[in-house]
């Protein structure tokens, strides 16, 4: 059977509407967000549902974020962290780390969420001497795209044997496709960093195409 773009819509529409199911405060989430006016750009409910599993399948004691946005993924994050599991999470605008505080609020997830402001590539060199190597469970990069070969290269020594190193957006993003990484140095970065992690002889990875594609690498154990 064809792929076709219809077909692919379709598909989507399928995958939301069988597992894509968010409770009201995950709702609340997004339409705080919203209302705030943070631009539509954080992960379906169905791609925050596998952070969710993707975090409980690993020890869950520390997950390290970067770009929070609203908060949304982060709470689906938070949600498969360990009892005494904490996510620290960076956002460079202060608006969405406003936001995305009240979100992690709301969602009751602040005791075990920390949000770090400023620029990822001026935080991630101190948490690495605060964490120090082996020490993460989960990292999830979901921010400024032509930086994730710097975000690969700085958390890759914080990530535990048989962690994970997930990033979103790596097939694609709204304004961009990977098979014109040739010419949108945001998708050249991207591919960069795909190529990056699967020829990393510690990492097992592949990236699998929901929404606009999650990488999903785990470092042997
Ligand atoms: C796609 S959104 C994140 C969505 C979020 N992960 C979710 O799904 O709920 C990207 C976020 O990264 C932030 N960001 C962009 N460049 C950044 C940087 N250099 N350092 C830290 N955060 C950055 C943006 O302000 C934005 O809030």
């Amino acid at each position: 059977m064809e792929m076709t773009p219809e077909r692919w819509a379709a598909t989507e529409r399928y995958a939301a509407e069988v597992f894509g199911e968010a409770d009201l405060v995950l709702q609340a989430i997004s339409a705080a967000a919203a209302a705030a006016g943070l631009p539509d750009i954080a992960v379906s409910a169905e791609e925050g549902r596998l952070l969710m599993i993707l975090t409980s399948m690993t020890p869950g004691r520390l997950a390290v974020e970067v770009g929070a946005l609203g908060g949304y993924s982060g709470t689906w994050i938070a949600r498969g962290l360990a009892p005494e599991g904490r996510l620290i999470t960076i956002e460079i605008d202060p608006r969405h780390a406003d936001v995305a505080e009240a979100a992690f609020r709301a969602a009751g997830v602040d005791d075990k969420v920390e949000l770090r402001r400023g620029a990822a590539l001026d935080v991630l060199p101190s948490l690495a001497g605060e964490l120090g190597p082996g020490s993460v469970d989960v990292a999830f990069i979901d921010a400024h795209k032509i930086e994730y070969p710097d975000y690969f290269r700085l958390l890759e020594p914080l990530i535990a044997p048989g962690g994970l190193f997930l990033a979103d957006n790596v097939y694609g993003t709204g304004g961009a496709w990977i098979d014109q990484a040739d010419s949108n140095p945001g998708m050249a970065a991207v591919d960069r960093l795909n190529r990056m992690v699967a020829e990393h002889p510690d990492f097992e990875a592949v990236a699998v195409p929901i929404r606009t594609g999650l990488l999903i690498a785990r470092r042997h154990q």
